[in-house]
Parts: C-alpha cells; structure tokens; sequence
C-alpha cells in the first residue's frame, strides 16, 4: 500500500468506475486530503496498478456522535475537520476495482487501518457504511430490519457483511447519511472497531506531534 499525490489521476479514474452514477472527487479534495492527514490515505496497488483506496480522517467522536451526514464529518470530502486531537479514526471511503472483488483486497485495506489506529494510539475506528443491498427489498421491510436480517445471517450486504467479517460492530443507522446514495435509501449503518491496546495514560502520536498539544480527550 502507498501514499502518492502522483497517484490522484488512477484513483479518481477507479472511483469513476466503482460510483458511476456519483461525481469522484476532484483533484483539489484529494490534495486537501493528502495535505491534511497524509498517512491516512492508503491506496492498494497490484502489479504497479491503483485497486483500491481507504480514506481516513480523526476526529473528536463526542463531537458527531448524534447525527451527521457524510458531507458535513468529512467537510465536503476536503478532511478539513480533521482533529489531531482526537481519538477517533473515521473511515470517510473505501473502494475497490469491481473486477477484482473477493480477492481480500478490501481486508487489506482495513488491515491497514487497523494498523494505523494501533501504530497511533488511537481508541477506535469508526466509519458509516453504505448498505447497497437495502433498496432490493425496501418496500418489504425497514431498514432497521434489514440490518437485523444481515446480522441474524438471513441477508448478505455486500458491504455491512464484509466490514462485520472485518470485526466491527453496528452501533445504529444513521438516516439521511448519503442523501443522493439511492442503492442504500441514503441511509447507512454506524459501525466501530475499538482498538484492544489502546492507552489512555498515554496520548496519541497525533497529539504528541501537533505544537498544542493539549489534554486527552474523552
Ligand atoms: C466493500 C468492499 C470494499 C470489499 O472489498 P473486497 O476486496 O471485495 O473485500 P474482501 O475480498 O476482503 O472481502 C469480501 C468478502 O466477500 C467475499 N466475496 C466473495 N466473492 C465476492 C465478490 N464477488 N464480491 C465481493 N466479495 C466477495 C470474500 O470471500 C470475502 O469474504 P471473507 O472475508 O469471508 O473471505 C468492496 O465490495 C467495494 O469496493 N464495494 C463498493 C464500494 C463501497 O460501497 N464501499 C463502501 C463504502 S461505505
């Protein structure tokens, strides 16, 4: 995995192809991005080829924890609400190529986040997922039913099932996440990983490193 401006034409190309009906991001976001929390923009690459992103950002989670949208916690996919003082890893994206699902690269990705929440001393990581399997059978059922459903093992979401493989728990759904997002109905699952080796007595690499380096946060 790497983490290279270089990279920005391939990787908007490939989130062209994952989210047809959706506009990538422009190239002046992922700048932003890269320039806010460099190491938190990881990129798969098979045979020097992009195959998939894991975008990433940390906030204060006391702060969102009630409601938002994905628009307002990534600020417009720009990352400039980006907290070095928090303790939250927040998964803002994930993609990989359509043509090589099911080969783990997905589980690398989030090996890597994981990694990155270890090596950080970081409390837990925390994304909104899309639930692309929702509008199949949204005139059967709520939604809060269907995430029942996938939980139970009676339904499989193509991404709510992998990331609970990956170890993380649903903590809720959050309405109205992805307005414009019709596969999911705009709504998404609230999901969290929470890092066992965690230290609260000692504070974050992120807040070790910024000038101000403040208190711990709750
Ligand atoms: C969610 C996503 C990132 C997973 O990536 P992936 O590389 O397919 O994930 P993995 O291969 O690590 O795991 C997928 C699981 O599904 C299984 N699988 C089998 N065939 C599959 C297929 N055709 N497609 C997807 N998964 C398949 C895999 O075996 C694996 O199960 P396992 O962990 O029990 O072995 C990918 O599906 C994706 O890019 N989706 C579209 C973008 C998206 O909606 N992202 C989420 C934003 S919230």
């Amino acid at each position: 995995m790497g983490q290279n401006p270089a990279m920005s034409m391939p990787l908007l190309k490939l989130q062209e192809r994952v989210y047809p009906t959706i506009a990538p991001w422009r190239r002046d976001q992922l700048a932003r991005q890269l320039d806010v929390f460099p190491e938190g923009q990881l990129v798969a690459e098979r045979d020097d080829r992009i195959v998939g992103c894991a975008s990433s950002l940390v906030i204060v989670w006391d702060e969102w924890a009630d409601e938002h949208t994905w628009r307002e916690i990534t600020a417009a996919g720009t990352f400039s609400t980006h907290n070095p003082e928090g303790l939250t890893l927040y998964g803002a994206e994930v993609f990989v190529d359509p043509t090589l699902r099911g080969q783990r690269i997905g589980h690398h990705l989030y090996e890597g986040r994981r990694q990155m929440c270890r090596r950080l001393n970081l409390r837990r990581i925390i994304a909104c997922g899309r639930l692309p399997g929702y509008s199949a059978v949204a005139e059967q059922m709520p939604v809060e039913l269907y995430v029942k459903k996938v939980l139970w093992g009676d339904l499989v979401d193509p991404v709510l099932s992998f990331q609970l493989r990956e170890g993380f728990r649903f903590c809720g759904i959050m309405s109205d996440y992805l307005p414009d997002v019709v596969d999911s109905c705009g709504h998404a699952s609230l999901i969290a990983w929470v890092n066992s080796g965690y230290q609260s007595k000692r504070p974050t690499a992120l807040q070790t490193s910024s000038t101000d380096t403040g208190g711990l946060q709750p």
